[in-house]
């Protein structure tokens, strides 16, 4: 009576917001993952096992049994690994494996696009027009471009690990994206421009990530970071971070996800990563992530 699954994290590489305006991101899942056991109750609707309904995991469980034209009482315990509100795709993350463990329990079947699908319900309500990002790697997993207009490309290109540095600040990302509906509304001309490079940047990207060259990565993440601060979504703890990352010989670094606070994401010679963690760690939480895992999966309850 009871079913369990799991879905990771992510890191935007490059593109975050401009993807909500159309251009293409890029996107890796990371080795954190989020987790869900879904059991049947009583009565009592959907909820998680705190009672609470206001959430994107009860949401997206909700629109599976929409689906599934299904009515049935089901309480989610949920378990993450992922850091929450800081950028890495916690919310998502914990849709993608409500919606999981509830088909499989219900259904005895995983159907990724149910789940997506359903999990991008559950997103609605904590976000301001998810472009459908963090849902798509959270149930697909790998390392892939993203675009509204043709939605996730997963593509064969291995780069092992970056580094995460945590500021540790909370943001609401619905509350940065209109932050940048503002800028885009106010200099709609300079947005155009802003845009137009983020979608360079990302072919560059492409082109350094299938070199291996990692250099022109982090100078890509330094270029594709100029962009986000014009946009009003950097902080001043993110450039502290970044600063820090790159006088620790980074090759680069940028802001990952909604920004505001949260996260940055560096680029760095696997052999430097030991020595960028300990000189920032008095500061900021920070480590490595491998990229690249898989997606949604059913677990062991
Ligand atoms: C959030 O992880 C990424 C944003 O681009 C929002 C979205 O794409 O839905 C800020």
């Amino acid at each position: 009576m009871r079913a369990a699954a799991s879905a990771p994290g992510k890191v935007i590489l490059f593109g975050e917001h401009f993807v909500v305006h159309g251009a293409p991101a890029l996107v890796a899942s990371i080795d954190l993952r989020a987790a869900a056991i879904v059991e049947r109750a009583e009565s009592g609707g959907v909820r998680l096992s705190d009672g609470s309904k206001d959430n994107p995991a009860v949401k997206a469980v909700e629109h599976v049994l929409r689906r599934l034209g299904a009515s049935a009482s089901l309480i989610i315990e949920i378990e993450s690994r992922i850091p929450q509100s800081v950028g890495l795709g916690s919310s998502a993350a914990l849709a993608a494996s409500s919606s999981a463990a509830a088909l499989h329990l219900l259904a005895g079947r995983l159907d990724l696009n149910l789940i997506l699908e359903s999990s991008h319900e559950g997103e609605k309500i904590i976000h301001y027009m998810p472009s459908g990002i963090d849902t798509s790697i959270a149930t697909f997993g790998g390392i892939g471009v993203y675009a509204r207009s043709s939605g996730y490309k997963k593509l064969d290109i291995a780069l092992e690990e970056i580094l995460v540095v945590n500021t540790g600040m909370r943001r609401r990302t619905g509350d940065m994206v209109l932050r940048v509906r503002g800028f885009a509304e106010r200099e709609p001309e300079q947005f155009k421009q802003l845009l137009d490079e983020a979608g360079r940047i990302i072919e560059e990207g492409l082109d350094a990530l299938r070199s291996r060259d990692l250099e022109r990565l982090g100078m890509l993440m330094s270029r594709n970071q100029e962009l986000l601060r014009v946009v009003g979504v950097s902080s001043p703890e993110l450039e502290e971070a970044i600063a820090m990352c790159l006088d620790a010989g980074a090759y680069g670094a940028k802001l990952t996800g909604a920004g505001g606070g949260g996260c940055v994401i560096a680029a760095a010679d696997p052999d430097k990563m030991d020595e960028i963690i300990s000189r920032i760690s008095g500061r900021f939480e920070v480590f490595r992530v491998r990229l690249g895992v898989e997606g949604v999966r059913v677990e062991r309850p």
